[in-house]
């Protein structure tokens, strides 16, 4: 599966599952398998000791009972740390992965993006940390990077020239040049703006110049079929059970609008 046999619109389970298991756990991302999703996102970072690991904020205090920078910690310190309990007790002991994990699990079986994080630390090593992993579990045609960072993003094509980027856009003003032709002679391959922010022209703008529309973070069914009806190319969202659903609702609207059409 590469980014170009994706089903359109395609949905992401965002974080996994999120909706249903804690978020950036195996737990989340096989869930999301068993639900359909077409593909994963997840954030990566590094550890102290340069090891990539699977959390989306720059500390553990919201997702697991401990506090501090994850950038601090060892992995083995950050293995023994519970990320499930958080979200429901019945997780409870569910391990912060790493992404070798993450890959060894699942690398064969979905397309995953991977939002290189490493906001807090631009200039470390987590772009060619994590093209080893990519190497090693031969996945160059099954990831797609994502960043706010566009020097993460030109730093990773350096290592991966085959996997695709997508350029993340912040919310509202704070995103527009990402969003505008500016942001777009990065030569991304995909956009991935906020779902506040999508409109027609832009995504006209964006799929004639080659790229796609990835939006984030669309937990709503209505904001879904809003959106699909926009033609974005697909959607982030924690809840892929309802995310497929809405697709084959908009499928199946649009197999019967051109139906009418043709009579
Ligand atoms: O990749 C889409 C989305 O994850 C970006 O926002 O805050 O969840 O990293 P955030």
């Amino acid at each position: 599966m590469s980014l170009n046999d994706l089903p359109k619109p395609a949905i992401f389970a965002h974080r996994g599952a999120s909706c249903y298991a804690p978020e950036n756990t195996l737990a989340a991302f096989k869930l999301a398998l068993q639900q359909g999703a077409d593909g994963i996102e997840l954030d990566a970072k590094l550890t102290s000791d340069g090891h990539v690991v699977v959390i989306h904020d720059q500390t553990v205090d919201r997702t697991t009972p401990h506090h501090g920078r994850v950038r601090d910690y060892r992995l083995n310190d950050l293995r023994k740390m519970d990320a499930g309990s958080h979200f429901d007790i019945a997780f409870k002991g569910e391990p912060i992965p790493s992404l070798d994990e993450v890959f060894r699990a699942v690398g064969q079986l979905t397309f995953i993006n991977v939002e290189l994080t490493n906001y807090a630390s631009p200039l470390d090593e987590l772009p060619q940390k994590v093209a080893e992993l990519v190497r090693q579990y031969k996945l160059g045609q099954r990831v797609m990077f994502s960043s706010f960072n566009p020097i993460a993003l030109i730093r990773i094509r350096r290592l991966i020239p085959e996997a695709p980027i997508g350029l993340l856009a912040f919310p509202g003003r704070k995103g527009a040049l990402a969003r505008s032709r500016i942001g777009g002679l990065l030569a991304y391959q995909s956009l991935h703006p906020e779902a506040n922010d999508v409109s027609p022209g832009l995504v006209n703008r964006v799929q004639r110049g080659g790229g796609k529309v990835f939006v984030y973070t669309v937990n709503r069914e209505e904001d879904m079929l809003r959106l699909f009806e926009m033609g974005v190319d697909g959607i982030f969202t924690d809840d892929p059970l309802l995310g497929q659903k809405a697709a084959q609702e908009f499928q199946r609207k649009t197999a019967n609008s051109r139906r009418e059409i043709k009579q």
